[in-house]
């Protein structure tokens, strides 16, 4: 079957069956393996990917439910330039902060954060606690992605 939806921006078509998992359309059919697997049941929101602007866990979508939809993943937060990439502020903001270690759950940090900034969530620390309520990150403490 033959799915049609957008990543990033930019169209893509997927031959694949309706129940793979998005996460496996998005890592080893479009070759975007920024998204990252961890516990693979819904659990932990390493492959956390924004459909239509909704935070999902792209471990339990089937590609059939992203037919026709928007995906956004971490590889299009940062902008193209001609002098190379430049890189959304939540990613300089992770950088500088030192928000990431060994970098599993960054990709979802990132992506459930960006969803939270551009639904017009505040930047204050209870509220930013409960947006990422459903990643997971068993390196830094929180405290500095906070
Ligand atoms: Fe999808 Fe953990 S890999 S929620
Ligand atoms: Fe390692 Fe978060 S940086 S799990």
């Amino acid at each position: 079957m033959s799915y049609r939806f957008f990543v990033n921006g930019d169209p893509v078509e997927v031959d694949a069956p309706g129940m793979r998992r998005l996460l496996d359309v998005l890592r080893e059919d479009l070759a975007l393996t920024g998204t990252k697997e961890g516990c693979g049941e819904g659990e932990c929101g390493a492959c956390s990917v924004l459909v239509d602007g909704a935070v999902v866990d792209a471990c339990l979508v089937p590609v059939c439910q992203v037919d026709g939809a928007a995906v956004a993943t971490v590889e299009g937060l940062a902008a193209p330039s001609p002098e190379g990439a430049v890189l959304d502020s939540l990613q300089q903001a992770f950088l500088e902060a030192g928000g990431a270690q060994c970098g599993i759950c960054t990709p979802g940090m990132l992506m459930a954060a960006r969803a939270y900034l551009d639904a017009g969530g505040r930047p204050d620390e209870a509220a930013i606690r409960e947006s990422l309520a459903g990643n997971l990150c068993r390196c830094t403490g929180y405290v500095k992605i906070i």
